[in-house]
């Protein structure tokens, strides 16, 4: 069949009995409840049913995007709650036994599960630990670690206390780390020994230690020994993970506005911004959206192939899975270790039900063939999951044919840090679907596209995106910085909050998301602001200016271009090689750059701004450019074009 023009699929029919949503009339109604009729009460009825409360609260939302500019907004103001309640006391009684957690470690097979109840002890014990080290209510506390279930245990005992945790992505540098630590002002970092991913260690205590050199803030490093590898320590200040046999630990009752977690995203501008989430909503709209986008059934297998560094882990595989008593995956190694079968090794060893993964993954398998997937039985998979970047058609007709065999219906999930959980996507009994396109909004979102002219587009139309009204699940505020908060957000839009994602809609009201309209480009679902490699760049006493810019790339999604002018002209051989040696070093090893343009100059205004569209087009491979007659020196345009016509970029 067809929509607006497109190819489309209809849900599987198989998936109708037993679902949530069973027809398209069924989401409208839900979604013209939830976002037009009674908002309020709509999300106080979500609320109750799905959180555990000290306190019911009474009162729905309080603020607009207005007065968000001044005041953070504020969701179930007069509910207390602690959202360990919910993850975890609350299925003891009825379903102690069932699994929690599934543990696939690095070694295919390897690995543990834990059940309700065993995690549960293992929060409460963690939560004692953490308390005897001098961790309280409020306090702020790092973890760094990899994928194994001592991190979501981490997250988990920190919320029982009340303490604020901030997960930084194992993959970051010792500076990168640092950073975070500083700005969220955290008294305690827990950490592993050393990291395991495709057979490789990583280095995560020692990179730690040099984050925290003269770093007196932090007091205590909790080290989880996953390797047991031999690795530096600091008399005093590191202790080892030890659970004691505490069985209980009383959760700490926070405000619904409490904070519950930190987590830094790149931005165009400036350092990472700390989006703070807090306990209420954030654990209303998790367990919401995660049973209404992947339909979730009480005997499902759920694998989310996130990192718990991003925050897809934290909504999809600890906080939505746990507060709905799911099986919930955590998977320690990487989609092609030890080789492109391994996805679908785990699917058929664990009957995987739901499956959720990323366009680049998707595109590095598909690019891999056929031959991994035929061997291994994936008759269990119901519902297979995308987020993080747009996926392309190809990519999705692959995922659609070859992994879910024409029988399961595929979600492409969109939304963002700041937005807590999935805000645009299909219901996987009810949507019908089209490949490349998110399709239709959760109940509760209304979406909105700003034209050129600011001002609302009616269906169809493209331009950017934005949401005209609060959620439960947005982040309220970034961390000691409203007024950043604010201006991204809030400002470029009055009235609305803005996503600074390029998105079309078409007849039938399904959104198409392009990608980012701001200076942020996402390479393999990493999400990384051009000014920070800039700066990085400059850094480097060769380099006299730069321009960075993304690319479209067939596997990543984007690639990253540099355009550099050097200070002297002699150009160093290896410069590729130590440009991104820093790079890894002041960012991570996931920020590196495709391409290298040395040029004589950078494309600037008279005033001196950098016109970084004539770049974009260039990394593409355009040759037009528009007007650049407003240039200071439109000779450098040609001089550039030379050079990238001369070393093309894929
Ligand atoms: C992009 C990840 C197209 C988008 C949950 C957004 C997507 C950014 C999709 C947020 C999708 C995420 N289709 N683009 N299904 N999902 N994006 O904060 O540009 O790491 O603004 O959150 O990823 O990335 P973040």
């Amino acid at each position: 069949m067809e929509i607006s023009g497109k190819k489309a699929f209809l849900p599987p029919r198989e998936l109708v009995r037993g679902s949530n949503i069973q027809t398209l009339g069924a989401w409208a109604d839900e979604w013209m409840n939830a976002t037009l009729t009674d908002p309020d009460g709509f999300w106080l009825d979500v609320a109750r049913r799905r959180v555990i409360w000290r306190k019911e609260p009474t009162i729905g939302l309080e603020g607009d995007f207005h007065s968000a500019r001044r005041k953070p907004l504020r969701w179930f103001g007069d509910g207390t709650l602690n959202v360990t309640e919910t993850c975890l006391d609350q299925h003891l009684q009825k379903h102690g036994d069932k699994t929690a957690i599934i543990w696939e470690a690095d070694e295919p097979g390897t690995g543990c599960t834990l059940t309700y109840r065993e995690l549960h002890e293992k929060v409460c014990a963690a939560a004692c630990m953490l308390y005897l080290l001098g961790v309280r209510r409020g306090d702020r506390v790092v973890i760094y670690m990899g994928m194994v279930p001592e991190a979501a245990i981490a997250m988990l005992a920190c919320a029982r206390i009340g303490a604020i945790h901030s997960v930084v992505f194992g993959g970051f540098s010792a500076e990168s780390l640092r950073d975070r630590i500083i700005d969220c002002g955290a008294k305690l970092v827990i950490t592993q020994d050393e990291g395991l991913r495709g057979g490789k260690i990583v280095p995560l205590k020692r990179t730690c230690d040099q984050a925290l050199v003269d770093l007196g803030q932090v007091e205590r490093v909790v080290v989880f020994k996953r390797t047991k590898g031999e690795v530096p320590w600091t008399e005093g200040r590191d202790v080892e993970w030890k659970l004691s046999d505490a069985t209980y630990f009383p959760a700490e009752v926070m405000e619904a506005e409490d904070p519950l977690f930190i987590l830094y995203t790149s931005g165009s501008t400036g350092k990472p911004k700390g989006q703070v989430h807090t306990c209420g909503g954030y654990l209303v709209y998790a367990s919401y959206t995660h049973e209404t986008a992947f339909d979730l059934r009480d005997n499902d297998v759920y694998a989310c192939v996130a990192d718990v560094g991003w925050i897809t882990g934290h909504t999809y595989i600890v906080y939505g899975p746990l507060a709905n008593g799911a099986t919930t995956l955590l998977f320690e190694s990487t989609p092609t270790y030890p080789d492109a079968g391994r996805y679908w090794d785990m699917v058929d060893r664990h009957s995987i039900t739901v499956f959720y993964t990323a366009p680049t993954a998707i595109r590095v398998l598909a690019a891999a063939g056929d031959q991994y997937v035929f061997p291994y039985d994936r008759s269990t998979l119901r519902v297979l999951g995308t987020v993080g970047e747009p996926i392309n058609p190809d990519a999705w007709m692959w995922y659609y044919k070859i992994v879910g065999g024409e029988r399961c219906a595929i979600v492409d999930t969109w939304w963002q840090t700041e937005t807590g959980g999935i805000m645009i996507s299909g219901c996987p009994a009810a949507t019908p679907m089209i490949p490349g396109s998110a399709t239709l909004p959760l109940p509760g979102i209304l979406p909105v596209i700003v034209g050129a002219d600011g001002k609302p587009i009616r269906s169809p139309g493209t331009g950017r995106l934005c949401i005209a009204e609060p959620w439960p699940g947005m982040t309220r505020t970034i961390w000691r910085d409203h007024e950043r908060y604010a201006a991204t957000y809030l400002e470029e839009v009055p009235g609305m909050y803005f996503t600074s994602d390029g998105c079309s809609r078409d007849k039938a009201g399904n959104h198409t998301i392009s990608g980012r309209v701001d200076d942020v480009i996402n390479v393999a679902g990493h999400r990384m602001g051009t000014a920070e490699f800039e700066s990085v760049l400059t850094a480097d006493p060769l380099v006299a200016e730069c321009a960075v810019v993304g690319f479209p790339h067939e596997v990543k999604g984007q690639g990253v271009c540099a355009f550099v002018v050097l200070i002297s002209t002699t150009v160093p051989e290896d410069l590729a090689a130590r440009l991104n040696a820093l790079l890894r070093d002041k960012i991570g090893a996931h920020a590196k750059l495709d391409v290298l343009h040395i040029v004589p100059g950078l494309p600037k205004t008279r005033s001196g701004k950098c016109m970084r569209r004539i770049l974009r087009a260039m990394a593409k491979g355009e040759d037009n450019f528009g007007d650049i007659s407003t240039l200071a020196d439109p000779s450098v345009v040609q001089a550039i074009h030379d050079i990238v016509r001369a070393q093309p970029s894929s």
